[in-house]
């Protein structure tokens, strides 16, 4: 399966772009708010792959309470699937749960869902639909 992205949940998108970019060569791809997720998003390009940085626009947000109760750091990681539904059944069948198991759209208007850390070591992971995945 192929790493879509992870995702850094952080109070400085902006400064953590630029610690990660400087560190690592890692040029800034994407800088967007999404007003409806409560988040500015930064991303950059590692070249199979993305870090997604993402800074919650106020406290009362999924990232804003994420902050509140955890260190910034690590939020989740996304692998791309071509058949989001045929992968949710396939999970299932091994006791796999789900946050949701209904697909949303995500931020880049392609189905997304999550799987529950419990099932997963504790690391909360995203499964993205592309279809060339
Ligand atoms: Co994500």
């Amino acid at each position: 399966m192929k790493l879509d992205h992870v995702n850094i949940a952080t109070p400085d998108a902006d400064g953590t772009a630029k610690l990660l970019s400087d560190l690592f060569d890692l040029p800034v791809v994407k800088r967007v708010e999404v007003a409806d997720q409560g988040v500015k998003v930064v991303k950059l390009d590692c070249g199979n792959a993305v870090v997604e940085l993402t800074e919650p626009l106020g406290p009362d947000t999924p990232v804003g309470r994420f902050l509140a109760k955890n260190r910034p750091g690590l939020h989740h990681m996304c692998f791309a699937v071509s058949d989001i539904r045929a992968e949710i059944a396939r999970l299932k069948s091994k006791g796999v749960e789900f946050v949701n198991d209904e697909p949303k759209l995500g931020a880049a208007g392609l189905p997304i869902v999550f799987l529950h850390p419990k099932s997963t070591a504790g690391v909360l992971v995203e499964l993205v639909e592309k279809r060339d995945a």
